[in-house]
């Protein structure tokens, strides 16, 4: 039935913010019924339109048999439409008009993972955001239209579970084994968050009580031997209820919350009106089965989910443009949310460290954009780092400077104008300026220009009128698509330090703005400046961007031993995190010597690991190779930076001698009093023994078996496979084979199996070829290619060898197979161009030899954008 796409569409794909219009027509309410069939779906749907604007009446449909079509009662033919690839055109339709479609789809091909679809054995669900619901019926399928839905489900029985957004309303027989349910979603939604789910599911209840006195009951979808796992994200849930409460004053809205657990899902999660659905390794929690890093990110995903209620779904994005404006807030939101869960330095830590080494990179090379893009090819590739992260930082930066009550008003002031609204970055800093009484116009500069701007500082001390001078310059690297980039506004959390004393000075300056934070907070909104600040007795060493208060690349001439001095004396942890990384930098990648950091982190470690184990765990990270990279921009040679880390992990190692293992028989997790401090105590021990290991001591591999043997806990038992795993211990292959047969029933587990192995540091092209044929690889299932191929990630060296065919068979693979997923691979390579030759050559032509045999706009826009160097 489809006709032959209009060529000029076909010419340009590329869609640009400024030509934004309005909808011409509205939809009112949408009636959809959705009869699920072994091998089609019947989809009727009705949708009741009014005219906004002049122009045509436009629906948007892909991959749509359409059966028949109505308008007001009357049977549209071919003639009074045009129909391409993309959408169905109504010319002259009246201003109220009744559309009637019957539609044929094929959820049960769809490999996709878009639109709905067939996700393992017995469960249909729906993916629709972006733009997947134009694959469901045809559509105004675009944010700024909020309509009513009513949903009816039909199936088979054998699907017991029929589920939609919002109330049910009925349910019933349906003749031939087969029932429906109908369900109705009070709130006008767009039709990105329009979800429906057909499967044989079981499910874990619970209820809440909101603030206003609402009965919620809350139901987590599961299969039957999951249920036990779901607990942990159950109360996640109540707590992300309680705490959106408490801090922004927003309660749940409907009387019922459900969540679905799938194997089969691109992303982690989405939102979807009561009825979200999640990959399964973003709600099952369970120490026996998964990490204590998977535990956390259930609970940040649980809570970011929950939190799009008020933040996305109540308040959506005019376009998808604006896509920071509901991600960058929920992250920062979910962010926040995390820190008072652990350690909040803890949290900080590992919310830059994902920042640093995802989206840094990502904004220093040929896919870098404004965290608002103002022109796309394929919505889907905008769901970056950058969107969510900076997107982020954004909003920390406001709120870091307003200070907690302003923001809250500000929030407030938000929540108050635009409830039930589709709206732009704008408007969100015009009701954050207008409820906190703050002029935040000048951040709007963050969202429209791309790059990670540089901030330069120095320091000044007059020892004759005790006053410390620190002068500002910021600077952005030129951009070919942005000319005129401008100064935005940096606040600077800082710190001084008595250098001898190590205590704290309290600040004197009138620059300096007052607020909520505890350290003060300078507002550097210019090329250059600088401020003076007083009563400083005697040389101090200075603490900038505490707690990482702009996402900047600072550049300030420490000596190596002020940073050994923030090592120990600073007392914001994330601070004290980041003085460690910036010597470890200064080492790895510009030949300081180690002796300094080496002497501080024996100073300092010990004290940590009796106060906090969990900062402890993280004042011994090292830059992972893949971040160093990321800090090369010509002649990178991935095995020179390999050799580098691993001799300073050993010297580490041989450093700390018997502490390593005095520590780690020392440490018992078991008797720690919370979750966090027992997380903080599994990671120091598997740090510990992996050190052991490195000392050359064997007794590192009896401890790790028995480590492995004797725990119920993932965090461990996995900590001990890898020492084992990458050791080439000769316990491994048998650790490996007990692995496999205690978890092959366990997807999530099994990942980490996959992992672990892909992950070797001494993969082999073989490695990754044993383990892409085993039979439990399986390319339907995104998070088993991304355990082999994010394992083979983590070595760089590998990567950029053998990896690259594995990365650009996958993109060819899966372009039109799964372009969401195939896109994103394809993405590791993108620095390509920074390696060394022949290196950088090699790699150069299996990209361009790609080019031509790729279809979809996914695959194909990253590729033009990584080639566009
Ligand atoms: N809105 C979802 C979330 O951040 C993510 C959906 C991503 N979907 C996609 N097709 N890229 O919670
Ligand atoms: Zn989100």
């Amino acid at each position: 039935m489809n006709i032959a796409a209009n060529p000029v569409v076909e010419a340009d794909q590329t869609v640009y913010l400024k030509d934004y219009q309005k909808p011409t027509f509205l939809v009112e309410s949408i009636n959809l019924d959705i009869q699920v069939f072994a091998d089609h779906t019947n989809v009727n749907s009705t949708l009741v339109m009014k005219r906004q604007t002049q122009g045509d009446l436009v629906l948007l449909g892909r991959d749509l048999e359409l059966k028949s079509i109505q308008l007001n009662g009357e049977q549209l033919s071919n003639s009074q439409y045009v129909l391409d690839s993309e959408q169905l055109v109504i010319k002259n339709a009246p201003d109220h008009a009744i559309i009637e479609t019957s539609v044929v789809i094929h959820p049960e091909t769809n490999t996709q993972l878009e639109g709905l679809y067939l996700a393992g054995g017995d469960l249909f669900v729906t993916q629709n955001e972006p733009e997947g619901f134009r694959k469901i019926t045809f559509y105004p399928d675009r944010p700024d239209v909020l309509a009513e839905f009513t949903t009816r489900v039909e199936a088979d029985k054998k699907f017991p579970v029929l589920l939609a957004n919002g109330n049910l309303l009925e349910k019933g027989e349906a003749g031939e084994g087969r029932h429906y349910a109908i369900w109705q979603d009070p709130t006008k939604k767009p039709s990105y968050l329009f979800a429906c789910v057909i499967g044989d599911l079981a499910v874990l209840k619970g209820s809440y009580v909101t603030s206003e006195g609402r009965n919620v009951a809350l139901e987590i979808y599961a299969e039957e031997k999951d249920i036990p796992k779901c607990h942990i994200a159950m109360e996640a849930l109540k707590h992300s209820m309680r705490w959106d409460e408490e801090h922004y004053g927003r309660p749940y809205d409907l009387d019922n919350y459900m969540i679905v657990a799938t194997s089969q899902f691109n992303m982690g999660a989405m939102e979807n009106k009561g009825l979200n659905i999640f990959n399964t390794s973003c709600v099952l929690a369970d120490e026996e089965f998964t990490t204590d890093a998977a535990i956390m990110r259930v609970q940040s995903v649980i809570a970011h989910e929950y939190f799009h209620n008020w933040t996305g779904n109540r308040i959506t994005c005019r376009d998808w443009f604006q896509l920071c404006l509901k991600e960058g807030l929920t992250v920062f939101r979910d962010q926040s949310f995390s820190e008072d869960l652990q350690s909040a330095a803890v949290q900080r830590i590992d919310d830059v460290a994902v920042l640093k080494a995802h989206q840094f990179p990502e904004d220093s090379g040929p896919l870098s954009h404004p965290p608002r893009p103002d022109h796309f090819v394929e919505i889907n590739n905008f769901y970056t780092a950058t969107v969510y992260e900076k997107g982020a930082e954004i909003n920390r930066m406001m709120a870091t400077l307003l200070g907690k009550e302003k923001f809250r008003a500000g929030t407030d002031e938000y929540f108050k104008r635009h409830d039930g609204q589709a709206v732009t970055v704008e408007d969100w800093v015009a009701a954050l300026t207008a409820g906190s009484g703050v002029d935040l116009s000048a951040f709007l500069t963050w969202y429209n220009q791309p790059g990670t701007p540089k901030l330069e500082a120095k320091g000044e001390y007059d020892a004759l009128n005790q006053t410390y001078r620190l002068s500002f310059k910021q600077s952005l690297k030129p951009h070919p698509k942005y000319p005129n980039l401008k100064a935005v506004p940096i606040p600077v959390a800082l710190a001084l330090f008595n250098a001898e004393t190590g205590e704290q000075y309290t600040l004197h300056s009138d620059a300096l703005v007052e607020n909520n934070v505890k350290d003060g907070v300078y507002l550097f909104d210019q090329l250059e400046a600088s401020i003076e600040l007083t009563g400083v007795t005697s040389q101090p060493v200075v603490s900038l961007l505490r707690n990482f208060s702009a996402p900047v690349n600072l550049v300030f001439n420490y000596t190596d031993e002020q940073l050994a001095f923030l090592m120990r004396y600073e007392t914001n942890g994330f601070n004290q995190w980041q003085a460690t990384q910036t010597l470890l930098e200064r080492i790895l990648l510009n030949g300081h010597d180690a002796s300094i950091y080496i002497q501080a982190m024996k100073k300092t470690v010990p004290d940590v690991v009796e106060k906090d184990p969990l900062l402890a765990s993280r004042l011994f990270d090292v830059p992972t190779e893949g971040y160093l990279g990321s800090r090369i921009d010509v002649e990178y040679n991935p095995d020179q930076i390999k050799q580098q880390r691993n001799a300073l992990l050993d010297t580490l190692a041989r450093e700390l001698g018997s502490f390593c293992k005095e520590t780690y028989l020392a440490l018992d997790p078991a008797i720690q009093k919370d979750f966090s401090q027992a997380m903080g105590v599994r990671a120091i021990k598997n740090i510990m023994l992996s050190l052991i290991a490195r000392q050359g001591d064997t007794d590192a591999f009896d401890f790790a078996y028995q480590q492995y043997q004797t725990t119920h806990n993932m965090s461990e038992r996995l900590g001990a496979l890898r020492v084992l795993v990458w050791n080439d211990a000769p316990q491994a292959k048998q650790a490996l084979t007990d692995f496999y047969a205690r978890f092959k029933d366990e997807p999530l587990s099994l990942d980490q199996w996959f992992m672990v192995q892909a992950a070797h540091p001494n993969a082999t092209a073989q490695t990754i070829e044993a383990l892409t044929q085993h039979p439990d690889y399986d390319l339907g299932t995104p998070n088993r290619i991304r355990s082999v191929s994010g394992g083979l990630s983590n070595n760089p060296a590998n990567t950029w060898s053998f990896g690259v065919q594995h990365y650009i068979g996958l993109a060819k693979y899966l372009d039109e197979k799964n372009p969401i997923l195939g896109s994103r691979l394809l993405q590791v390579l993108s620095r390509w161009y920074t390696l060394a030759e022949p290196q950088r050559s090699q790699v150069k032509n299996e990209l361009e030899a790609l080019k031509p045999l790729v279809k979809s706009k996914n695959v194909s826009e990253t590729l033009n954008s990584m080639l566009s160097v």
